[in-house]
């Protein structure tokens, strides 16, 4: 069985298109503001700029020049200092990181024999090597700091640094405001996607009652909605963690939000416009959305709901890659890969709509879903517990669908992510669903 998709030439042509657009936008984001800006800690929830470039960079040489080349250490003094467990994000500003020039000239010289590497490593032979895998992972680890990045941008205070066209106004929606998703067994994860990573795999089935399930995600017009109404003051809507939260942190609004007068402002990348209604509601913790759902009568999909109302094809009875099909992600397809530096209005992406006809599940905003991260039946660490297995439990929730700020190589119809249920810094929204027989 060939699947062209997967044979070792293609493959070793993606991984150096991915690598090599991975360190394009890598390179803007560490350009596109002035020294001081890079080695500045913007928030103590992010790591200075410079220290994820460099981190890029070692993650790169330890993972393709070290365990897969077999080469010694180009600079064994620095391995501690770009180590994330050694040194939570607040305490990075304090170490010892290269300078920009150094971390530059670092990074582009693993980059350069990296390359050659990839020429005449075979595509076989070992679980690292299988199908390019490290590549693909390396490359996928870059382009989440690169999120990571613009996130560290979006916190900082300071002039606009970054541009980028907005999207497409959205076609008018006509469409039902949500879609009934049948019950019934669906194949969740992935053992066939050759650079999906360790908490992805491997697939297994799933019973999943039926459900409705929005078909955009919550807009801010809809989330003012849940504010005007008092959202915020009510304790009936939030769970006893998230009101003791947002009263602690006085949190009466997404963040970046600013009430003038009748209306509401957001900073987006150091400009500040009137909050767009139509635009998914960006910036909210998962207790945020978990309480709006409420509000509303419904509640978050669970991850298993999420996936299958992403991939599951009822005409084929079959899992696919993304809700559209088994096609890699094309422009018409999603707002991903920092193409925009906001989500697409509400609606848009009809090509990428799933089967159902649910929109944007892949791109524009990360999605809360109700799920603890824990691992699948048959997980197994890959190739380092620190990358998944370290997060499994209770205080991370599941976010799914990836955001506009996220590229291709690192958001699948089966990719996960996680974070704590107080973090809104990351580009997260969510979409709301009811189980079928609620009213
Ligand atoms: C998967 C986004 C939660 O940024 O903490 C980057 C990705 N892991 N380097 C993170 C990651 C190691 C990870 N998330
Ligand atoms: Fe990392």
């Amino acid at each position: 069985m060939t699947d062209p998709a997967h044979d070792a030439e293609t493959l070793r042509e993606r991984a150096l298109t991915t690598l090599t657009t991975a360190r394009a936008r890598t390179t803007l984001l560490t350009s596109c503001v002035e020294d001081p800006d890079l080695t500045a800690q913007h928030s103590p929830l992010m790591s200075p700029l410079v220290w994820d470039l460099a981190h890029i960079g070692n993650q790169e040489e330890q993972w393709l020049l070290r365990t897969v080349a077999g080469r010694e250490a180009m600079r064994p003094e620095i391995d501690g200092i770009y180590d994330a467990f050694e040194h939570p994000r607040a305490e990075r500003p304090s170490l010892p990181l290269l300078p920009p020039t150094e971390a530059r000239h670092y990074a582009a010289e693993v980059r350069g024999r990296v390359l050659d590497l990839l020429e005449s490593t075979a595509f076989h032979g070992t679980r690292l090597t299988e199908a390019g895998f490290a590549f693909g992972m390396i490359a996928q680890h870059e382009q989440q700091h690169d999120e990571t990045m613009l996130i560290t941008h979006q916190l900082r205070k300071g002039p606009q640094a970054l541009h980028a066209p907005d999207p497409e106004p959205a076609p008018l929606l006509t469409g039902p405001s949500e879609v009934l998703v049948p019950g019934g067994l669906f194949t969740m994860g992935t053992s066939t996607e050759p650079w999906a990573l360790d908490n992805e795999r491997p697939a297994h089935v799933r019973e999943v009652p039926a459900f409705h399930i929005d078909t955009t995600p919550v807009t801010n017009a809809a989330y003012q909605a849940f504010i005007e109404d008092g959202g915020y003051d009510d304790d009936r809507w939030w769970t006893a963690g998230g009101w003791a939260h947002i009263r602690q942190h006085s949190i009466h609004a997404p963040l970046f939000w600013r009430r003038d007068g009748k209306q509401w402002l957001r900073r987006r990348f150091g400009v500040t416009e009137v909050v767009p209604p139509d635009e998914p509601v960006l910036h909210v913790c998962w207790y945020e959305a978990d309480a709006y759902a409420r509000w509303a009568g419904r509640r978050l999909p669970t991850e298993a709901e999420w996936e299958k109302a992403a991939r599951h094809d009822p005409a084929g009875d079959r899992s696919m890659r993304y809700p559209w099909g088994d096609a890699d992600p094309a422009p018409e397809h999603a707002n991903l890969g920092q193409r925009h530096l906001r989500p697409a209005p509400a609606g848009s992406y009809p090509e990428g709509e799933s089967p159902l006809g649910v929109r944007q599940l892949i791109g524009d905003v990360w999605e809360w879903t109700a799920s603890d991260f824990l691992p699948y039946p048959g997980f197994q660490a890959f190739p380092y517990k620190e990358y998944s297995e370290v997060f499994f439990g209770p205080e991370h929730k599941v976010l799914r669908g990836g955001s506009f700020a996220v590229d291709a190589v690192a958001c699948r119809g089966t990719f996960r992510n996680w974070d704590y249920p107080i973090r809104r810094q990351i580009f997260s929204g969510f979409r709301t669903a009811r189980s079928a027989g609620d009213v």
